[in-house]
């Protein structure tokens, strides 16, 4: 998928909508009797839903034995629902195998790393490596094609569901078997896997393929690099089955787009920029932290990472929930207005549709206690209420779909990176990858700049400024493109423990922090992480915790210090953030934890030398987005705080219709879009 390609096919299929944003749900009409079909279509009318996805879990619904077919549901739902005017995102239904599949093909269900293997009795039972699996997913895939590839209700493919979201790694037989095909696609020969393994250490050498494993419980600490190749082969096993799928739908059904929803941060083992470039268009599921008050910004991390998943383009938020979900340990409710101020950050940040698990709240299994659109309790609730009242706003805000968010910083994310840095036996466990990255996000959010979400190998150049906050395990390629970047007159900031490995979780020798002490003009000889709790002070007074190392500068000039004396931690006086003028540009680091302002000064101090200017002024709590398009700008103001706020904007109050003269003010809790007069931005 090109950013271009995916702009053409979102915009397509919202065509087809009418020009609207997409809204609607998943739609399970196999949990419901007949009767409630036909409210569900009238109710959905009501709430302005345009686009549901339907039989993502049908498989034992339209396949109730093996070989026996049966749609004569499905298909009376679809013609329902087209003749309602609502579209449908139609699943493949693989990611749900039927009782019958599990009791047929037992050795197709996933194995831990303990060597038990699953029962089935939930979803996602299957291995990714299984062949019987891969031939029976097909054929239901190639049903499904075929039965409603004409169907006018079906506007889009929904290819499996959240691949690898419960069954991501496999041990068993079959999967070491295709791991050691991978592996042998990798390295050739086995003496390059023993290289790339390192087995020298601890008598690990392999002599026959037949010996290698995948990383099964071990007595202590198994190899790294087997580790981490088995998570890198995962998520390439789940890849080869989506494409799978992809090859009978784009054989049977070539002119309808298709997506998968991926999960952004919501999943470690996926490397959502490979599946995204598989897609025509990327579509990601987001679930707020309820436990976490600052759950939005995490929100708009993921909104900026489904963006820069597809490079840029505007994008499908294929699930969030209206109110509380059932899988948190505590499932907190959302507060009135909080399910719309969720939406519209999405929107605002990309999104061309606003979509939600589930349409009606189940009354039995699993997901019971989740929220839905139409809650137990009918239409005269809260939820409701708020369901219909977003489906209409949308509506208004129409002109926004196809225009799109720009950013003059990249912040690099790199699935491979998290697995690596999180492996066993690091210097501390305090450096956990998201940790990095989200605070660094969250301070530069504070300050209302926008940034893309970028893979390290993504075009930097049209950059003013790059932030690599953890990047532990750096390809050769992506450190020489960041130092390229920087020569050429670009700006970055890179994280403590980064350019450390290659990729094969091989020191980089000569000093820390390897690949990228060149361009920082420093050397670490020794790292210090800090004790549990322990906070150290920097000298311009901000806090710091996680991490110091002493830094040797060598060509850098030190912009602050770890304070001198004990509040100073274990290298008081040493370099914790610099500066180094390299090329033309300008490479920095931060060597240790700042807190959230200190954090927000640096990169304050950072973005003003790169000349990156805020979207808006914004009081703190205050969300600033604009999404641009030929001719028109919308700035997109979300007030999370409890009090009103006001912010310099010039134009028009889409929703309202009403002037905007040199002032928003946005009430608390409330969001507002502005089309700004063409002279703004
Ligand atoms: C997603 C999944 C949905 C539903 C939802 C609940 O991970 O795709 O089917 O389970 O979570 O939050």
């Amino acid at each position: 998928m090109s950013a271009t390609t995916a702009d053409g096919a979102l915009r397509a299929l919202t065509d087809r909508l009418g020009g609207r944003i997409a809204y609607g749900g998943d739609y399970n009409p196999e949990q419901w009797p007949r009767e409630t079909w036909r409210e569900d279509a009238r109710l959905m009318q009501e709430a302005g839903v345009n686009l549901v996805t339907v039989g993502v879990f049908s498989w034992a619904w339209v396949e109730p034995a093996p070989g026996e077919w049966d749609f004569s549901g499905l298909d009376e739902v679809l013609d329902l629902l087209h003749a309602h005017g609502i579209a449908v995102d139609l699943a493949t239904a693989t990611a749900s195998p039927p009782p019958w599949f599990a009791t047929r093909h037992p050795e197709a269900m996933p194995v831990t790393a303990e060597g038990v293997r699953l029962s089935h009795g939930s979803r996602q039972g299957f291995c990714p490596s299984s062949p019987v699996y891969a031939e029976a997913a097909a054929r239901l895939v190639e049903r499904i094609a075929e039965r409603y590839r004409d169907h006018p209700a079906v506007v889009l493919w929904h290819v499996h569901n959240e691949w690898g979201n419960h069954n991501a790694h496999c041990f068993c037989d079959t999967s070491a078997e295709a791991f050691r095909d991978w592996l042998r696609e990798r390295y050739g020969t086995l003496d390059g896997l023993n290289h790339a393994w390192g087995t020298a250490f601890w008598s690990q050498r392999y002599g026959a393929w037949e010996e290698v494993l995948p990383p099964r419980a071990t007595p202590a600490i198994g190899n790294p690099t087997q580790q981490l190749d088995h998570w890198r082969f995962s998520s390439d096993a789940l890849l080869a089955c989506h494409r799978r799928e992809v090859e009978v739908l784009r054989r049977l059904s070539p002119d309808t787009p298709l997506t998968t929803n991926l999960m952004g941060t919501l999943e470690k083992k996926v490397d959502g920029f490979a599946f995204a470039r598989e897609t025509d268009f990327v579509s990601v599921d987001h679930y707020l932290t309820a436990a976490d008050p600052e759950g939005h910004i995490g929100l708009s991390f993921d909104a900026d990472l489904a963006r820069g998943m597809g490079g840029g383009a505007p994008w499908l938020l294929m699930e969030h929930s209206t109110s509380a979900v059932n899988w948190q340990p505590r499932n907190i409710a959302k507060t009135p207005g909080q399910m719309r101020r969720n939406s519209l950050a999405h929107l605002a940040r990309g999104a061309d549709g606003i979509m939600y698990f589930q349409w009606r709240q189940s009354r039995a299994g699993a997901e019971k206690w989740h929220s839905a659109m139409l809650p137990h309790g009918g239409t005269d609730t809260k939820t409701w209420r708020e369901t219909a009242a977003l489906g209409a706003e949308l509506q208004a805000l129409a002109e926004v779909r196809g225009t799109r968010v720009r950013a003059d910083v990249a912040l690099l994310f790199d699935w491979e990176a998290w697995w690596a840095l999180e492996l066993d036996a690091r210097p501390s466990v305090d450096v956990r990858y998201l940790d990095l990255v989200r605070a660094w996000y969250a301070a530069l959010w504070s300050s209302g700049t926008a940034c893309d979400i970028v893979h390290p190998g993504a075009d930097l150049s049209g950059y003013r400024l790059v932030l690599v906050p953890s990047q532990y395990l750096v390809a050769d390629a992506h450190a020489e493109a960041l130092e390229r970047y920087v020569a050429g007159g670009g700006h970055a900031a890179v994280g403590f423990f980064s350019g450390l490995v290659d990729v094969h979780d091989h020191v980089r020798p000569g000093g820390y922090p390897g690949a990228y002490r060149e361009m920082l003009g420093l050397r670490t000889d020794e790292f210090h992480p800090l004790r549990a709790g322990e906070s150290v002070r920097l000298d311009d007074g901000s806090a710091a915790t996680v991490w110091t190392e002493a830094v040797e500068l060598r060509g850098a000039e030190q912009v602050l210090a770890f304070a001198k004396g004990e509040e100073g931690g274990p290298v008081p006086g040493g370099p914790a953030v610099t500066r180094h003028a390299h090329g033309d540009g300008t490479a920095w680091y931060v060597a240790t934890r700042p807190d959230r302002d200190g954090l927000a000064r640096i990169l304050r101090r950072i973005c003003g030398e790169a000349g990156v200017a805020p979207v808006a002024e914004v009081p703190e709590g205050v969300e600033a987005v604009r999404r641009t398009g030929p001719g028109a700008g919308y700035l997109f103001l979300i007030n999370h705080t409890g009090a009103d706020a006001r912010v310099p904007a010039r134009g028009i109050d889409v929703v309202r219709g009403t002037p905007v003269d040199g002032t928003a003010v946005v009430p608390a809790g409330d969001v507002l879009v502005v089309r700004e007069d063409p002279a703004a931005g």
